[in-house]
């Protein structure tokens, strides 16, 4: 049951948490998940409205609050002000921030889920004849490669099959400390899921590709962060008008996304025959080359980006909380022994992996899911026609306290099994969606998950972070921290 008895302040945010309380988790609602969130208020009953019913923002408040860098401080803002549904009036889009209309939207068992892919990217594509891959794809097109590719990221047996690349690969990542570098940075990570995403994806094929590790990583960095920066840009302006004057925003876009898709994409053709890993497996299964070609350069790209943002803020959390850490530390003792930690040792590590979800609910490398809907649906209150953009503001939902006791905190325990009854943890889990929900679900979160409970299990056995910065939160896109913080690293045999 939530209780509306936690008047404890929302410390990361610096907004009370009486203010994010959602007016609709104030009576019994059943999602399809069997949640009933029960606050013992009053049950109203009333027709579903129109969406023009919805609350709406002031126009021009998303430039004027900030764009594109501070959009989810622009959605708690909104949320605060109109409740856990809105309607944005310069975006279009409805706003939710409650659990149980989120599973209405998203955990209805649609059968093609849209999602909002911006509108550069989708120029783009149209412009260079470039069909990209599954995010890019709807309908029963989108479904026909997904259930292709399912298996081979998703199946227990897929999973482990890649266990030996993935043992291997965190060694090598491990190796570059043993030999006295004192600092963890960001690069450092990238490489390391650059050549573990290219085993993964097309086998041990690097000896014919022209560029070393380091220089791919350094690359996708780049690239990433150019692709990232110009989208926002052109998020607030006519992105046809932009790419005919060939504004400098659009220029930017098309230089970083042809560099880094011809690069991954070439890694891919220089494999020939040799084609090994997931693509080799889809070929094998019967998908074309060409189709291989764009799916796997989306998967490696997104792969990549996704898991060294969250591998950066997992980093950053245990270097400045060393209680955390410690705790993290105990459990990896008590799996491994002595032995170090590898994937099949990650089976058994709850508190490690509260952690990647605590890290993932303050630091969400997406700071909202969104759908276009194809059937309208009905909430509570509202009825939402096809065709609706809806945004998912899970940055929000993860500061709220109802949910979530002490929200700005870490605390890994909370995901325990033990820790709360069935019916809250489900309530916390459709409230913490990193990956997102339903059949359009992150491909990539088995393996994500697996490579960062190995990340953290290897370094907090060798190894002690530090660090004396704190890192603020933006969101280019994707949530950042606004400068790297620096993260010290000393082996633990060293004192
Ligand atoms: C910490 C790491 C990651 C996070 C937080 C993350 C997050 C997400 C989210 C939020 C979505 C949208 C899901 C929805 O709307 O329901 C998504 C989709 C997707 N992710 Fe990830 N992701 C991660 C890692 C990966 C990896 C490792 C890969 C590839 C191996 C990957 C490939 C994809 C693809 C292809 C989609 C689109 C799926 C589709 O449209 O069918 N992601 N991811």
């Amino acid at each position: 049951m939530l209780t509306h008895t936690t008047p404890v302040a929302c410390t990361m945010l610096g907004v009370r948490a009486s203010s994010l309380r959602q007016p609709l988790q104030t009576h019994r609602q059943k999602t399809g998940l069997n949640v009933i969130v029960d606050c013992g208020a009053p049950v109203w009953r009333s027709a579903r409205r129109p969406v023009s019913s919805i609350p709406v923002t002031s126009p021009g408040a998303y430039a004027r609050d900030g764009g594109v860098e501070s959009i989810h401080m622009y959605s708690v803002k909104w949320h605060k002000e109109l409740g856990p549904i809105y309607r944005d009036h310069d975006m279009k889009a409805i706003f939710l921030s409650d659990p149980v209309m989120v599973d209405q939207v998203v955990g209805r068992g649609e059968r093609y889920p849209k999602l909002f892919v911006p509108a550069a990217w989708t120029l783009h594509a149209r412009i260079y004849g470039e069909q990209r891959g599954l995010l890019f794809k709807e309908g029963e097109e989108w479904w026909q490669a997904r259930r292709m590719v399912n298996p081979f990221l998703l199946k227990n047996s897929a999973l482990a099959s890649m266990h030996t690349v993935l043992n291997e690969d965190i060694e090598h990542f491990m190796q570059v400390f043993s030999r006295g570098k004192t600092s963890l940075e960001e690069i450092d990570l990238y490489r390391w899921l650059v050549q573990s995403m290219i085993r993964i994806f097309i086998g041990d094929n690097l000896k014919s590709s022209e560029k070393s590790i380091p220089e791919i990583a350094e690359q996708v960095v780049f690239d990433v962060r150019g692709i990232f920066d110009s989208t926002a840009a052109l998020m607030l302006v006519n992105v046809e008008e932009a790419a005919k004057s060939e504004s400098a925003d659009w220029v930017k876009f098309c230089k970083h996304t042809n560099s880094i898709f011809s690069m991954l994409r070439n890694l891919i053709k220089d494999a020939g025959d040799n084609l090994g890993g997931v693509a080799g497996s889809l070929l094998k299964g019967g998908m074309d080359r060409d189709e291989i070609e764009k799916i796997v350069a989306d998967l490696m790209l997104g792969g990549m980006d996704t898991t060294a943002i969250t591998s950066n803020w997992i980093i950053y959390t245990l270097a400045s909380n060393q209680t955390v850490q410690d705790q993290v530390r105990a459990e990896v003792q008590r799996v491994c022994g002595d032995r170090r930690s590898s994937c099949e040792l990650t089976a058994d590590i709850p508190i490690t992996r509260g952690l990647l979800k605590e890290v993932m609910r303050l630091y969400p490398v997406a700071p909202f899911l969104t759908r276009i809907l194809s059937e309208p649906v009905d909430l509570e209150n509202h009825h939402l026609p096809a065709g609706s953009f809806v945004a998912i503001s899970l940055f929000v939902m993860g500061q709220n306290s109802d949910i979530f006791p002490d929200p700005g905190q870490i605390i890994p325990d909370r995901w325990m099994r033990n820790s709360n009854d069935a019916r809250t943890r489900q309530t916390m889990a459709l409230s913490a969606l990193p990956f997102g929900h339903g059949v359009r679900m992150c491909i990539g979160r088995r393996l994500a998950e697996l490579q960062m409970l190995l990340l953290v299990s290897r370094l907090v056995q060798d190894y002690k972070l530090d660090t004396v910065d704190t890192a603020e939160y933006i969101t280019r896109m994707v949530g950042i921290p606004r400068v790297n913080p620096r993260i010290m690293i000393r082996p633990r045999n060293s004192n």
